[in-house]
C-alpha cells in the first residue's frame, strides 16, 4: 500500500497522532508527511506510557525509520520548528530524518500578532483560532506577498518580499487597529536567523515523495485539522485557512491524485470541538461535562476545553463523501465506558424536516437539530480488549452500528490512547 492518507472526519483532534504512530510502526512506513496547516495542530502519541505532543512535526518524527516531510501547504514557522525539534531533542528522543519543502510559505513572528488583533478586532463574531499566525500567513499566499522557505536563502529576494508583504500590512496595522507597525529590517533579521539551520533540511519535497512511490515506497499523508474545519468544506467562517480534507493532499505535496491508495478518516466514539462554530450535537449538560473529564478534552496546542457532544452520523457520511474515505479509524470508544444509553445522531431536524445529509447552507446548518437513535451501553472497562471479539456484545454492537450509518468501513478501533490500546476490525 504505497499511499495512505489519514485524516480528521470531525472538527479536529480525533486522534490522528495515534492512527498515524500506529501505521507508522506497525506497517513499514518510509516517510511522513504533513501537507496542511501548521503549529495550530496539536497531535498527542503515546509510547509506552510516555506522552509525545507533536505541533508543525509529522507524528513520524518519532518513528526513527521514517522520514518526515513538512509539504509546500504547510505554513511553516521556524521558530516554532526549532522549539518543537528541540523540545524532543531535550527528552532524549531518537528522531526520524527531516525534510522541508523548498515551497512552503513562512509564519513570521507578525503573522501572529496580525492574527491576534484581527480577532479582538472580530469581538463576539470572533473564530476562536489558535492564534499561530495561520490565517494571515494563508492570507498572504493567496495574496501573492507570502514568503517562501527558499526566499530565506537569499537576503536580497527577502528584504524585497518582506517589505512587500508589509506594505499593505502596515497600513492596516497602524491606521485600522492603532498598532505599531511592523519594521521590515527586523522581520529580515529574525527570519534570517534560521536560515543555517534551515537550509540542509530543505528540498523539493514533491519530486522526494514522487521518487519514492515511483519506487515502491510507503508515504503516509497525516492530515491536521479535519474535514469540518476545511475552508471549503466545513463550517465557514469557523473553520482554519488550509484545505484539510483528502483533496488538500494532493495540492499540498505535490503528488497526483490516481497515486492514493487508501483514505483514512480518523473519527472519536462522541464529537468534540474547540473555538466558534455551530455544532449540532454539543451538550451544556452532565452528559457533555462527563465527556469532556473522561475523554480529557483539552487542547494540545492551546490548552482550551474541548467542547463535546454525542456521535453525529450526518458529518460522518458528508466526510466520507467529500474524502472518498476508504475506512475510518474510531476512537475513544473507551470514554464510552459508563453510560447505559449512549445517543447517535442519524439525522437533522431542519425547520420541520427531517434531513440525512449536510444541509447545504450555512443558515441551514446553524438551524439543524439532532435526530438521535439510542444504543445500550456495555458499562464494563474495554481499555484491555485487543480483538474485537474481546469487546462486550453492545460495544460490538455500537461499532457496527456506527459502520452502518456512517459511509465507509471501520477498519480500526481506539479503546486508549497507547499505540497498543487499538483493535482491529477489519484487516
Ligand atoms: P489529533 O489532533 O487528531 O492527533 O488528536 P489530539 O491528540 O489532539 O487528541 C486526541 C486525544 O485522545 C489525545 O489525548 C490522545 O492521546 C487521545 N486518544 C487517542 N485515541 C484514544 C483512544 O482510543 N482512547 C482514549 N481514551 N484516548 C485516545
Ligand atoms: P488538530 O490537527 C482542533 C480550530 C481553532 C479555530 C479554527 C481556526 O490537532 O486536530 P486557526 O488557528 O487554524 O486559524 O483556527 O480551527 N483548529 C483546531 N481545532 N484541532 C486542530 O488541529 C485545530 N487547528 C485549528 O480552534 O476554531
Ligand atoms: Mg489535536
Amino acid at each position: 500500500m504505497p499511499a495512505i492518507v489519514v485524516l480528521g472526519a470531525q472538527w479536529g483532534d480525533e486522534g490522528k497522532g495515534k492512527a498515524t504512530d500506529l501505521l507508522a510502526t506497525t506497517e513499514t512506513i518510509d516517510y511522513v508527511v504533513r501537507t496542511s496547516g501548521g503549529h495550530n495542530a496539536g497531535h498527542t502519541i503515546v509510547v509506552n506510557g510516555e506522552k509525545f505532543a507533536t505541533h508543525l512535526l509529522p507524528s513520524g518524527i518519532l518513528t526513527p525509520g521514517a522520514t518526515s516531510v513538512i509539504g509546500n501547504g504547510v505554513v511553516v514557522s521556524p521558530e516554532a520548528l526549532f522549539r518543537e525539534l528541540d523540545g524532543l531533542l531535550e527528552r532524549g528522543v531518537e528522531l526520524g530524518g527531516l525534510v522541508v519543502s523548498a515551497n512552503a510559505h513562512i509564519i513570521a513572528s507578525y503573522h501572529s500578532t496580525i492574527d491576534k488583533v484581527t480577532e479582538r478586532f472580530l469581538g463576539k463574531n470572533q473564530i476562536g483560532t489558535t492564534g499561530r499566525g495561520i490565517g494571515p500567513a494563508y492570507a498572504d499566499k493567496i495574496n501573492r506577498v507570502g514568503i517562501r522557505v527558499a526566499d530565506l536563502f537569499d537576503e536580497g529576494i527577502l528584504h524585497q518580499k518582506v517589505e512587500s508583504a508589509l506594505d499593505v500590512r502596515n497600513h492596516l496595522l497602524t491606521k485600522v487597529y492603532n498598532r505599531r507597525a511592523v519594521e521590515v529590517d527586523a522581520v529580515v533579521e529574525e527570519l534570517l536567523s534560521y536560515a543555517d539551520r534551515l537550509r540542509p533540511l530543505v528540498a523539493d519535497t514533491s519530486l522526494l515523495l514522487n521518487q519514492a512511490l515511483d519506487a515502491g515506497e510507503t508515504v503516509l499523508f497525516e492530515g491536521a485539522q479535519a474535514t469540518m474545519l476545511d475552508v471549503d468544506h466545513g463550517t465557514y467562517p469557523f473553520v482554519t485557512s488550509s484545505s484539510a480534507i483528502a483533496g488538500g493532499v494532493c495540492t499540498g505535496a505535490g503528488v497526483g491524485p490516481t497515486r492514493i491508495d487508501r483514505v483514512i478518516g480518523v473519527i472519536k466514539a462522541y464529537t468534540t470541538r474547540v473555538g466558534s462554530g455551530p455544532f449540532p450535537t454539543e451538550l451544556f449538560d452532565h452528559d457533555g461535562a462527563e465527556l469532556q473529564r473522561i475523554g480529557g478534552e483539552v487542547g494540545v496546542s492551546t490548552g482550551r476545553t474541548r467542547r463535546c457532544g454525542w456521535y453525529d452520523a450526518v458529518i460522518a457520511r458528508y466526510a466520507s463523501r467529500v474524502n472518498g474515505l476508504t475506512e475510518f479509524f474510531l476512537t475513544k470508544l473507551d470514554v464510552l465506558d459508563s453510560w447505559e444509553q449512549i445517543p447517535v445522531c442519524v439525522a437533522y431536524e431542519i425547520d420541520g424536516q427531517r434531513v440525512e445529509e449536510m444541509p447545504m447552507t450555512q443558515t441551514e446548518f446553524h438551524h439543524a437539530k439532532p435526530v438521535y437513535e439510542f444504543f445500550d451501553g456495555w458499562q464494563e472497562d474495554i481499555s484491555g480488549c485487543r480483538t474485537f471479539a474481546d469487546l462486550p456484545k453492545n460495544a460490538q454492537g455500537y461499532v457496527l452500528a456506527l459502520e452502518e450509518i456512517s459511509g465507509a468501513k471501520i477498519w480500526g478501533v481506539g479503546v486508549g490512547p497507547g499505540r497498543e490500546e487499538t483493535l482491529v476490525v477489519h484487516d
